[in-house]
């Protein structure tokens, strides 16, 4: 049994040291603290003004605070797992400084309401590192795109070679992908950006307080509409699982590429030493950790997801001790994506691309063939009878062990009396790759365009 708590007037017993652990949230939300107390500073400056509480007793409570903010900056801060979560053990903190007065800061405030704004209040500030560090991945995609405009890739489907691209072209898919990430996160910003304090346990208040003062002074765009979505929403946490789930997929795509494209099989980049590890047995490893890792942690991201949704699934209204399971998935999701966004970036940085090899793997198959067809067709057969042609033409170079750029003007005399000696123009993969010049194609006047637009939103 332990000390009395601050909702123990009630309570006969106390509760016993491994049920008080069970039911504690400050091993975790701690990391609110800071939150915590700008709340608090907002909601007694409010009691203040609105003369809910006396000024004077408003200016020792906030001075209380302020000194608190100090002392949890500079590592002071002991908190107790008697005290439950970080709501109450900062009013013991503020207690045990300023005496009974800081019972006032309670006043018109459940724990309910008060949680809820400091989850609003971290992940908004989440949310904006978050963005920010997009825009720095997006930057770096952009400017290797600008470089390797004219570098020459295989493009893969069903991971065979398919067409050769522009290895721009590819950077830039990603960049899309990046930025609708980003977009989506910005959108998640405007249902963060209320604020539930004054919602109170679930029904509001008798006090005549002021939430438009509180949001504004907390720096929160507005106020929630309704104070028992106020205390039982948690779409904004949601929400920034699903958007932290997509982007850790796309990053995941990303890192599986790197991975395949440093192997002995591609050798189309080099990562740097930097974002490599090395084999406790194999001398010669020289292994992409990073990116797996990247691939790898958006399996607990998905988690998190999963794991929330689960929680909130057929939850009643309003508060449920449930709730105190929304946090752990967050703050990691939220520590998880910030850090694997800068690593990506710095891996793409200071990669090496080895841009003669890849350009050659694209010479070395057969990733032309849709050029050749395109010929024929350009000159009048029909699109059906080219690719025929072109199919039973490629089965011959495989059994003569070479490529459609080997056959001699004799033999494509025979196939098509069409077919002259540009063919061979044609069927370089520079030329197929500058040709594709339809919108959003491969084509480097396209890539150059969307490289442009995309310089715009910078
Ligand atoms: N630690 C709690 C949580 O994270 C704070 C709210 C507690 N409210 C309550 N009515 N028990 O959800």
């Amino acid at each position: 049994m332990t000390e009395k708590k601050l909702w123990g007037g009630r309570f006969e017993a106390g509760l016993e040291k491994w049920v008080e652990e069970f039911g504690a949230s400050i091993t975790f939300d701690q990391k609110m603290a800071e939150f915590d107390i700008k709340g608090s500073l907002a909601h007694v400056s409010m009691l203040g003004q609105t003369g809910i509480i006396p000024q004077e007793d408003a200016d020792t409570i906030k001075a209380g605070l302020e000194e608190l903010l100090q002392e949890y900056k500079a590592g002071q801060l002991v908190f107790d797992v008697s005290n439950e979560d970080i709501h109450m053990n900062i009013e013991t903190l503020l207690t045990e400084k300023i005496g009974p007065v800081a019972g006032k800061l309670h006043t018109a405030r459940s724990r309910n309401d008060q949680v809820a704004t400091d989850m609003h209040l971290y992940l908004k500030a989440k949310l904006a590192e978050v963005v920010e560090k997009l825009s720095h991945l997006r930057q770096t995609l952009l400017s290797l795109a600008e470089k390797h405009i004219y570098t020459i890739m295989p493009g893969y489907t069903h991971l065979q070679h398919a067409q050769p691209i522009s290895f721009g072209h590819h950077l830039m898919a990603y960049y899309n992908m990046f930025t609708r990430d980003s977009e989506r996160f910005a959108f998640n910003q405007q249902h963060t950006d209320l604020s539930p304090l004054g919602a109170a346990a679930l029904a509001g208040t008798t006090f005549p307080i002021d939430r438009q003062m509180t949001a504004e002074l907390m720096g929160f765009a507005k106020p929630y509409s309704n104070s028992l979505d106020a205390v039982s929403d948690r779409d904004f946490i949601l929400e920034f699982l699903a958007n932290a789930s997509i982007l850790m997929m796309h990053m995941s795509r990303i890192c599986e590429e790197l991975i395949n494209w440093c192997s002995n099989e591609y050798q189309f980049v080099t990562l740097s030493d930097t974002f490599s590890t090395g084999s406790s047995i194999m001398p010669q490893k020289k292994n992409p950790d990073m990116a797996e890792l990247i691939r790898g942690k958006s399996g607990r991201v998905f988690g998190n997801l999963f794991g929330l949704l689960t929680v909130m699934k057929s939850l009643p209204l309003a508060y449920n001790k449930d709730l105190q399971e929304d946090k752990e998935g967050m703050f990691d999701t939220a520590e998880t994506i910030t850090v694997a966004i800068d690593i990506l970036a710095g891996m793409l940085e200071s990669m090496t691309v080895n841009d003669a090899h890849m350009a050659e793997s694209t010479e070395k198959d057969f990733s032309n063939a849709t050029e050749l067809a395109d010929y024929l067709a350009v000159k009048g057969l029909p699109f059906r009878q080219a690719h025929e042609i072109v199919g039973k033409l490629v089965l011959e170079c495989t059994k003569n062990g070479h490529y459609l750029q080997d056959v001699p003007f004799e033999r494509y005399q025979e196939i098509s009396d069409l077919i002259e000696e540009d063919i061979y123009t044609a069927l370089q993969s520079k030329t197929a790759v500058e040709r594709r010049n339809s919108l959003g194609g491969t084509g480097f006047d396209q890539v150059k365009k969307q490289i442009e637009e995309a310089k715009k939103v910078f």
